[in-house]
């Protein structure tokens, strides 16, 4: 399931890497779908031999100019199931890799790790009933592997997707996913039933204005939601996003009593860094 991009032909001949052994793969790019200025998405092929849990991370890069790999972290946002790889990228107008990486077009090559890990997974999180996925800018990403993952649904009674970004236009990218996960044939019927997807600006005036946080403080998110307020007891909750959002996500959740959990002690909550690619 892919249907929110649509393919670009390339403009220039293809950029490839003289395949050498080590600990990562050269893969090609399929698809890439510019967001904003500052966002994009592209889809790369998949190893038969790659394997990985909804919610992990792997390197990505590209070879620098002396041949040495230059890589960073990326959230892996395609689901464990699909044929292809997703990811959902910031572009830094200096950084080192998505300077380049910005530039990739469909055919170009690029540098895929072999070792997915990462703490954002449901192996880390005791049964619940409620899943709270709370994310921000390009932390979105490894739930747009969860929200795609059966046993997300089978675990937890009722999955709310929070999504916080400075502008509306930053919104797009998780507006198109869950749509399209919502008419999905694979889970389409699981997530119409029991995918909440909340969305929030802080910076332009969209139809509802804050940060995640404060809305969680002040109850606003859970009027809006039609949810009691957070419950170690019977809530799930997994943060991914920008610094400030994990502190203060994190504060709210040891403040409620819910307890941290890993893929050694599974627990009440779960909290990543959202790869910020430079
Ligand atoms: P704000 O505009 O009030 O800073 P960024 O694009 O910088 O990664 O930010 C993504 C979103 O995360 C923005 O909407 C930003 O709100 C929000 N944000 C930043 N810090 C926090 C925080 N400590 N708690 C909750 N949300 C935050």
């Amino acid at each position: 399931m892919n249907a929110m991009t649509t393919p670009t032909p390339p403009a220039r001949p293809a950029n490839t890497i003289s395949a050498k052994p080590g600990p990562f793969t050269v893969e090609t790019v399929l698809e890439v779908k510019h967001y904003t200025d500052r966002l994009f998405y592209f889809r790369i092929t998949r190893p038969d031999a790659f394997r990985f849990r909804s919610g992990e991370f792997i390197m990505i890069g590209l070879p620098k100019e002396d041949g040495k790999p230059l890589l960073r972290a990326y959230s892996l946002a395609s689901p464990f199931w699909d044929e292809a790889l997703d990811f959902y990228s910031i572009k830094v107008a200096d950084g080192p890799l998505t300077s380049r990486l910005q530039h990739i077009q469909p055919g170009d090559q690029l540098l895929l790790g072999k070792k997915p890990t990462g703490t954002l997974v449901l192996d880390a999180l005791k049964p619940g009933k409620r899943l709270y996925m709370v994310s921000t800018g390009t932390g979105i990403a490894p739930f747009a592997s969860l929200i795609r993952d059966p046993e997300t649904y089978e675990k937890f009674d009722q999955v709310i997707l929070t999504h916080t970004c400075r502008e509306s236009a930053e919104l797009t990218y998780g507006n198109e996913l869950v749509e399209a996960v919502k008419s999905d044939e694979l889970i389409g019927e699981f997530a119409r039933e029991k995918l909440v997807h909340f969305t929030s600006t802080t910076r332009d005036d969209g139809p509802v204005k804050g940060r995640v946080t404060d809305m969680i403080n002040s109850g606003e998110l859970f009027d809006r939601l039609g949810a009691p307020p957070l419950d170690p007891a019977v809530d799930r909750v997994m943060i991914c996003g920008s610094e400030g959002l994990l502190k203060d996500t994190k504060q709210i959740c040891l403040e409620r009593g819910f307890i941290e959990g890993s893929n050694a002690a599974p627990a009440d909550f779960v909290v990543e860094k959202a790869f910020v690619a430079t």
